[in-house]
């Protein structure tokens, strides 16, 4: 295939913001943005649709005008998956090598990833991952890529990533409704870590944390793989709506207030710097000290990173996460939030500059382009991996029908 027809498209349904990307990828692994587009979400909750007339209305929108921008329009789209109807599991499996030489080859690979997936998987659930972390050949623990090597007996601990088959479903429908293909499902904090960290980081041990508008999504690496996967049911809307009761307003003004003058930390805010509260509910407009909205904030923030830090006590290395803690999505552009997110989890912290895709819309990339640029990246991958092994995007496209019909 030729580097003009790899176009890739991506789709992210957030719960605030729903996003797509057109991308072209060259033979170099350069990938150049070729239209972005992005609308507030609505008929999502926690990432589950909740409303199929007003998702697909926007997600046509979105399509339409990353199509637009990019003057092509897209045969299939890659869907970030996430909320908290996703489970993760850490899966052991184990075959004995099949050429007679003992030559370990991809075919091996396959098999024993299909052993580990054979799991007890309950029957309203579908696999989305089954991502290999580390290989034993014969008795020698630590492999990362066993292919070409000699051994008898090959073993794999793998970390399987599974979602709600009811919402794959509803997406699926609701791409269908707009006349579009699903090429796959991928769990955006596992996709984002392509965009948002770096290989030395994985291998140290870090933890990615994406503060979104309702959940805020946790992925944990170490060793060059990702090792757990959560996700906690509070985000930016949490802040948001405790602005609105506390400072008594309305939800838009609360929004306003928090992205023009919000911080995570009080102690960073002088109690003498004011804001305007604008008129609400029969209020007159009113000034009230930014200390006051640091207050606010900072409670919600505290909490989303003290049940951030619960789950990342769950992975217990024994050096621990050595390169720290690094945040993604739009609620981690919260000013402050960087050193009350060291505070709590004890770990150095850090805002993420995605990288991996060129040619974006704004100049400095953000932290909220981290999953639509990781869905893209992982695009790219996944056309590489079904080409080399014969079977195309089409292929790949079967799979997923079957996969869904057969379910439903
Ligand atoms: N500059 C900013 N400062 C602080 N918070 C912000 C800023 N810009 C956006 N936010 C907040 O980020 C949240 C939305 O984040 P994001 O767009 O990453 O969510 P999403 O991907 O739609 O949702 P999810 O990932 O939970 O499904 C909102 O609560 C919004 O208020
Ligand atoms: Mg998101």
């Amino acid at each position: 295939m030729s580097s003009d027809n790899r176009i890739l498209a991506a789709l992210d349904i957030g719960s605030n913001r729903i996003r797509a990307m057109v991308a072209q990828a060259f033979d170099d692994d350069a990938i150049y943005c070729l239209g972005y587009a992005e609308a507030p979400a609505e008929g999502i909750r926690r990432g589950v649709i909740v409303n199929m007339e007003k998702v697909t209305k926007v997600i046509s929108q979105v399509v339409e005008d990353a199509e637009a921008q990019a003057t092509v329009r897209v045969d299939s789209l890659l869907v970030g998956i996430s909320g908290d109807h996703i489970r993760s599991i850490n899966s052991h499996g184990a075959i004995n090598v099949s050429r007679s030489d003992d030559e370990i080859t991809a075919q091996d690979m396959d098999r024993v990833a299909q052993t580990a997936r054979d799991v007890a998987i309950p029957t309203d659930r579908e696999i989305i991952h089954v991502i290999s972390q580390e290989f034993t050949v014969d008795n020698q623990p630590g492999v990362r890529n066993p292919i070409g090597m000699n051994g008898t007996r090959l073993e794999v601990e793998a970390h399987i990533v599974t979602c709600a088959a009811s919402s794959a479903k509803n997406i699926f429908r609701a791409l269908e409704r707009c006349d579009l293909n699903l090429s796959g499902f991928a769990l955006e904090s596992y996709v984002a870590s392509r965009s948002a960290l770096t290989e030395e980081e994985m291998e140290l041990g870090i933890a990615l944390v994406d503060i979104g508008g309702e959940a805020t999504e946790i992925s944990v690496y170490k060793n060059g793989c990702i090792r757990h996967s959560a996700s906690v049911p509070l985000g930016g809307q949490n802040i948001t709506n405790d602005i609105a009761i506390g400072l008594r307003t309305t939800v838009d003004e609360a929004e306003r207030l928090k992205v023009s003058y919000g911080n995570a930390l009080s102690e960073l805010v002088r109690a003498n710097e004011m804001m305007e509260v604008g008129a609400a509910g029969g209020r007159p407009e009113r000034s009230i000290s930014r200390s006051v909205l640091a207050t606010i904030i900072e409670a919600r923030a505290e909490e989303i990173l003290s049940l951030v830090s619960r789950e990342l006590r769950k992975v217990d290395f024994d050096d621990g996460l050595a390169a720290g803690v690094t945040l993604i999505g739009a609620g981690s552009r919260m000013p402050g939030l960087v050193d009350l997110a060291e505070q709590t989890l004890n770990l150095p912290a850090k805002v993420a500059h995605p990288v991996g895709v060129e040619n974006l819309p704004n100049d400095s990339v953000g932290p909220q382009y981290a999953t639509i640029m990781g869905l893209i990246m992982h695009a790219a991958e996944e056309e590489m991996a079904s080409l080399g092994a014969g079977n195309g995007l089409r292929g790949a496209l079967k799979k997923i029908e079957g996969w869904l019909t057969g379910q439903f």
